[in-house]
């Protein structure tokens, strides 16, 4: 129970041989790249149109910052304080205790994400060349095409093999040399182009519908099953719950402030994740008689209709908006996967000392299997169901319903009941160094309301 009584201190030691994020700047970019992903983007918009406008921002945003932000924090704690992967965290910080065991979900979970999200990111990669390709031109019946490319064999799955070769590539190259670096790069690109976008959507004739659609508060429909999606995508959407962010903490700093770095993490997502919904929905209102539609019909089918239609008069803009677009969903979904990779090749690199490089080649080969059976489960493989469900579906429940808010939970009770108080208060204040303010408050949220809250949304989704 009592860790480190005498010695609860930080490490002295800043950085060892596992590599160190050379700036305050690269921590914040790298840990908001991972948590700005396809949930902000593509999930997001959708969610909140259809379950009540403002009052579901509201319930999202009290989710983010009362629970995920608690377990974001708990995970920087981790990850710092032990400087070590996932699983070597527990075993640096809780020798020969079972709480190991959330490491090694921590680690399956990551695998699995990755093998089914690579899946979508592939299809985005295939829509941003043909974007730019322009053939996604007006009279095509888009949903044809979306299905024909889906249950194709072999087509999504080179896509999504070229995806994770991308992801392979920044990771093997290291944290600073490879993370950090194109973060710092990517993140930056991304942010320009969601004001770009929303600058060009907020002109446009739908707008006020559009933003009315999203933003027009209806209490009514914050049903229960509301609530329970809109945590489950606090978590998705803030990477939260599998040590992914943990992971990256270990490479933070001593003098990295923990507490305003998850803060400003936070901020930047939710802001990506609204101004999605301020490029997507003015212009599918643009459009007589569309009506905006959940999941991959939104991006796949309707968003490359809306691009022609809404620019019919102006095919150049059309096509630079469209292409932007679909840039702006690859960086979201790349620097998303890159996270969860280093996830598991960090353990894989440390736990049985393999080269960072050939750790890495372990991982992609894995989640290509994986992820080919997933891409599969669309087409030839739909037939094959396990607990009734595909492979993609089944990866995604397995992790967003099951895995990752276990892991919330047990994150959040290592921190605060198994770790000693002081170790943590030394963690969140850089010994002493930061005044930390509602320090009180964020300690009693990550002891009793982060880990009730997920129990809570996790016993209901299992009873379900
Ligand atoms: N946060 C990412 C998104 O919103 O798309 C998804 C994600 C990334 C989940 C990393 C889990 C993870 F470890």
């Amino acid at each position: 129970m009592v860790f480190l009584l005498n010695n609860y201190k930080m490490s002295a030691k800043d950085s060892n041989d596992r590599g160190t994020f050379g700036s305050r700047l690269g921590v914040v970019l790298a840990s908001a790249g991972s948590a700005v992903g396809l949930g902000n983007i593509w999930r997001f918009p959708t969610e909140v149109g259809n379950n009540g406008g403002a009052a579901f921002i509201m319930v999202y945003l009290a989710f983010v910052f009362l629970l995920a932000m608690p377990v974001m924090l708990a995970e920087f704690v981790i990850g710092r304080g032990s400087k070590a992967n996932t699983v070597g965290a527990y075993r640096t910080l809780a020798p020969g205790k079972p709480w190991i065991v959330a490491g090694f979900m921590g680690v399956i979970c990551g695998i699995l994400v990755l093998s089914f999200y690579s899946v979508v990111a592939g299809w985005t990669l295939h829509y941003t060349v043909e974007s730019f390709a322009n053939r996604l031109t007006a009279g095509q019946d888009f949903k044809a095409v979306f299905d024909k490319f889906v249950t194709n064999p072999w087509k999504p799955i080179a896509f999504q093999m070229a995806f994770l070769l991308m992801t392979h590539f920044v990771v093997s190259r290291g944290v600073e040399r490879g993370i950090e670096r194109y973060s710092k790069i990517m993140m930056p690109v991304l942010l320009l182009i969601i004001v770009v976008l929303v600058c060009c959507s907020l002109t446009m004739p739908g707008a006020g519908e559009g933003l009315q659609f999203l933003l027009h508060p209806d209490f009514s429909r914050v049903t229960t099953s509301v609530v329970l999606s809109a945590m489950g995508q606090a978590f998705f959407s803030l990477s939260v719950g599998l040590g992914c962010l943990a992971t990256y903490a270990s490479y933070f700093k001593k003098d990295t402030p923990l507490v305003s770095s998850a803060f400003n993490v936070c901020v930047l997502d939710s802001l990506v994740a609204i101004l999605s919904g301020f490029i997507i929905f003015p212009a599918v209102f643009s459009v007589p008689g569309m009506a905006p539609n959940a999941g991959p019909g939104l991006v796949y089918i309707t968003l490359p209709h809306v691009f022609n239609e809404a620019f019919s008069a102006m095919p150049l803009l059309g096509y630079l908006f469209s292409g932007m677009f679909y840039v702006l969903l690859l960086l979201a979904a790349l620097t998303s996967t890159i996270s969860m990779h280093e996830t598991a090749t960090a353990f894989i690199h440390e736990n049985y000392h393999l080269s960072r490089r050939k750790a890495a080649v372990v991982v992609t080969l894995i989640c290509m299997l994986l992820g080919a059976a997933c891409s599969l489960s669309f087409g030839p493989w739909s037939e094959i169901k396990i607990w009734n469900r595909g492979f993609f579906d089944l990866f995604d429940f397995l992790t967003a319903k099951f895995l990752m808010p276990l892991g919330g939970i047990l994150i959040t009770m290592f921190v605060e009941w198994y770790l000693d108080r002081r170790f943590v208060v030394a963690q969140l204040t850089n010994d002493g160094a930061l005044k930390v303010r509602g320090l009180r408050v964020l300690l009693f949220l990550i002891r009793w309301v982060a880990p009730i809250g997920v129990g809570i949304v996790f016993l209901n989704e299992i009873a379900n």
